[in-house]
């Protein structure tokens, strides 16, 4: 996920070598490159493409800088006319070097080796275009859903289109399947979840499909909480992303078996190691065994993450094949 190769050094030497963050989603040779590093390293079963969420703003004509240390930077939108000033549709001409870079990895990549593509929803989107930058509550684009909701289902219905036809440029070059990122999904209340979350992304996956017949496609709601089963009950996704707070009987009993569930394993167990690790590793295996299961995070991995940590995981997994 977003911070994903901060941890390995062979990252860290090409991103340096780009110049900024944008340079190096943008420059499909060193995109590929980072793409391929943790599977080279590692031999994952799926490559996650190196590109970011708010390229999607940035190809609709919002201003985006990656301030080093400071994440990611937007022209706040405060207004419906700031929401009119945006391009009508996504320049797929922006977009069209992540696009090589899928081309690129599928190349590069082995048969057996899944390449997964991704975009933001809406809602988590529109979340930093409203604020112009991450925000802990995300309470400047729950504030704008409240006081303006037409200027905001605006804004939604122009992501909505945006995001389907960035998740059909990256099938169309060889994505194997692509996943949409809900990372804010658990701040809005049940009717607000309804609305800016479950809607929105069930025409993502009908628009996308629409196009690309069959498309294989992941939801990853983050702390939705029980409104995850609204989620999985509503969308026809193929799986569910799921974060490490969940009740794993709970979430079997209400997916049973109809969708894959990837991930779960808490981040900061990885970066604590040693039995934690194990024992959460387990946990995890031992919740879903005998459903169709992606072993994954349960988020982003964090930067301070020791790679032999990761190798402890990996071992911990694979002795049980
Ligand atoms: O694993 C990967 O590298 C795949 C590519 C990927 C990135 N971002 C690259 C990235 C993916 C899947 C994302 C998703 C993303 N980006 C999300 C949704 C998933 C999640 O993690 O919640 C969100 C909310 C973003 C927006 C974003 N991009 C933020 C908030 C940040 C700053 C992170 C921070 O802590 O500073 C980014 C930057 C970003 N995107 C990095 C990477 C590798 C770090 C940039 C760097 O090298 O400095």
């Amino acid at each position: 996920m977003r911070q994903a190769g901060r941890y390995l050094p062979e990252y860290r030497a090409v991103r340096e070598q780009a110049g900024g963050f944008l340079d190096l989603v943008f420059t499909p040779k060193l995109a590929a490159e980072v793409t391929l590093q943790p599977v080279r390293r590692f031999g994952f079963d799926a490559a996650i493409l190196f590109s970011d969420i708010l390229v999607v703003p940035h190809a609709l004509g919002q201003r985006l800088r990656f301030a080093e240390g400071e994440g990611p930077q937007l022209d706040p939108i405060t207004d419906s006319r700031a929401v009119k000033r945006l391009a009508g549709k996504i320049d797929q001409a922006v977009l069209g070097p992540v696009y090589e870079t899928v081309r690129l990895v599928k190349t590069e990549l082995s048969a057996e080796t899944a390449l997964l593509g991704f975009c933001g929803a809406p809602w988590t989107v529109a979340s930093y275009m409203i604020a112009g930058h991450g925000t802990p509550d995300q309470a400047p684009a729950r504030l704008f859903a409240y006081r303006d909701p037409d200027a905001f289902a605006a804004l939604t219905d122009l992501l909505v289109e945006a995001s389907a036809a960035y998740l059909v440029g990256q099938l169309q070059a060889g994505a194997d399947a692509v996943q949409i990122f809900d990372t804010w999904a658990g701040v809005l209340a049940p009717e607000e979840f309804m609305r800016w979350c479950v809607e929105p992304t069930r025409r993502i996956v009908a628009a996308v499909r629409q196009q690309v017949p069959g498309a294989k496609i992941i939801g990853f709601p983050r702390a939705a909480g029980t409104l995850l089963k609204l989620y999985v009950d509503q969308i026809p996704i193929d799986g569910v992303g799921l974060d490490w707070m969940v009740n794993r009987i709970v979430v079997r009993d209400w997916i049973n078996k109809r969708i894959a569930v990837q991930g779960n394993l808490d981040p900061l167990a990885l970066v604590a190691g040693g039995a934690a690790l194990d024992e959460a590793v387990d946990h995890v295996l031992a919740g879903f065994l005998g459903t169709p299961f992606i072993f994954n995070l349960g988020h982003g991995i964090l930067p301070e993450t020791p790679i032999a940590h990761v190798e402890q995981m990996l071992a911990r997994i694979r002795h049980r094949d």
